[in-house]
This record gives structure tokens, sequence and C-alpha cells, in this order.
């Protein structure tokens, strides 16, 4: 009977909840509960793992470089971090809203950890994000260029919940660069959220763009809709090891 069961449930695509009836089929603590919390207990743990295996999918297609958790975000007082902040920005309500975040600090200071942590936390609520370092996107923008590729590449990065564009302003930016830049960032704006992640202090990113007009466009964008943060302090680099790579 119950290898007929097992054998059903796999049929009906619920092969969560066949291993863990396989599994637990012999352990009394399972058995011993009535059939109404049999079921739910099977119910939820095929749930929770076509969840689970949802937030991966999701984490592996944003291509983040590192995979940190929020709980393990260092609010020592000098990083100019605020706990506060930090636990809004997780409840991911902002990419809901379309809001944007800036976030700039020295090198070192944990900007792409805590990012990649924002970043991860909102694949747990099923958003689409997608990481990319602006050099690689501006080279691969270029590229797409000449293959033909172009507005496949745009609209894959316009249609991502949360758009995560690290090492912004590495290089002052081409006039083409620029443009591809301020339409990416229009077509997002006030839709779908971006974090910009920066060196630079963020006033200084308006030099980053080719023109003075363009720069207020995209950098009016940017700002007034967006949360800010400013990390400060020393690196943090070669003290701790939680890099994937
Ligand atoms: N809260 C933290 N807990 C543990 N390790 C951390 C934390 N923040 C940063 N680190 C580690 O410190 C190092 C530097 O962090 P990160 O790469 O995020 O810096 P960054 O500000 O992005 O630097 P850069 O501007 O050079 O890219 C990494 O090895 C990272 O794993
Ligand atoms: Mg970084």
């Amino acid at each position: 009977m119950n290898q007929e069961n097992i054998k059903k449930l796999k049929q009906l695509n619920l092969s969560n909840m066949a291993s863990y009836y396989q599994d637990y089929n012999d352990v009394s603590e399972f058995m011993s509960l009535d059939f109404d919390s049999k079921l739910a207990v099977l119910l939820d743990y095929e749930i929770n793992a076509r969840h689970n295996k949802k937030i991966a999918v999701l984490a592996k297609k944003a291509n983040f470089k590192i995979k940190p958790d929020l709980t393990s975000i260092d609010y020592s007082p000098q990083r100019n971090l605020s706990r506060e902040m930090i636990s809004n920005l997780s409840s991911c309500v902002w990419i809901s809203q379309g809001k944007n975040l800036a976030v700039s600090g020295a090198t070192g200071t944990g900007k792409t950890y805590l990012v990649s942590a924002l970043g991860y936390r909102a694949c747990m609520f099923n958003y689409k994000v997608a990481y990319i370092r602006v050099p690689r996107l501006m080279l691969d923008i270029n590229i797409s260029k000449s293959d033909g590729s172009y507005n496949k590449l745009m609209n894959k990065y316009k249609n991502v919940d949360l758009l995560i564009l690290d090492d912004f302003g590495l290089a002052k930016m081409t006039a083409a660069d620029t443009r591809d830049f301020l339409e990416l960032i229009v077509d997002r704006n006030t839709i779908k959220s971006c974090i910009i992640i920066s060196q630079l202090p963020i006033s200084n990113w308006y030099d980053i763009f080719f023109h003075p007009t363009l720069a207020e466009a995209i950098m009016d964008r940017i700002q007034s809709n967006s949360y800010k943060i400013e990390l400060k302090g020393p690196s943090k680099r070669g003290t701790l090891q939680n890099d994937i790579e």
C-alpha cells in the first residue's frame, strides 16, 4: 500500500511529499499523528521544498558572486549602517514600490557583501534579481550591438524586479555607454528597483556620465526615489572569509 502511494505521489509530481512519506513511514512520531495532521505535515513539506527550490533558482539566475546572510551583517558604529534601515529594506516593500538604493563606501567596506545579502533576501520574496558589475554590463552591451542581441540583453536587465549594478564609477562612461545607462534607468524608473554600488560618494556620481545633461537626467531619477547608504570604517577584506569564489 505504502509503495503504491509513493508511486502515485510521484506521478502527481509530489516527489517531495513522496520522499518525506517514504522516510517517515516508520517514524513513530509521524505515524502517531491523526490523518489531518499527517496530511498537513506532508503538504507543508511539499510547499516548503518547492519554495526553497524556487529561491535557489532565482538566486542562481541573479548571478551573485557571494551569498551572505542578512543576519551576519556587522553593525559596528564605525560602519555608519543603520540596523533600522536594513530591517526596513529586508521587508522588500521598497522593491514592490519600485524604489532605488544607492550604496557608497571605500573599497572593502562591505558594499557587495551587504547588497548581495539584500538581493538574496529579494529572491526569498520571489523577486527576479540580476547582479552585474557595471564595467561588465557596458562591455556586454557593446558586444551585443555587434552580434544583434542588443534588444534581448537590454530587455533582460529592464525586466528584472531588482537590478544590482556593482562597481559603478570605476571609469568615466563614453557617450554611448551613458545613453544605454540612461535607457535602462528611464525604463525601470518608479516601476522596478535598482541598487547602485560605488566607491565614489554619491555627490560625485554626476561626473561619471558623459554629458552633464544626461548625468542630470540619470541622477534625478536615481536620487528622487531612493534610499542611501554610505558605508564607512576600515576595510573588512582579509579579516573574514565568506566569499564563494
Ligand atoms: N558583515 C560582514 N561579515 C563578514 N564578512 C564581511 C562582511 N562584510 C564584508 N565582509 C567581507 O569583507 C570583504 C570585503 O567586502 P566587499 O567585497 O563586500 O567590499 P566592497 O565594499 O564591495 O569592496 P570593493 O569596493 O573593493 O568592491 C569580503 O571578503 C567580504 O566577504
Ligand atoms: Mg564590491
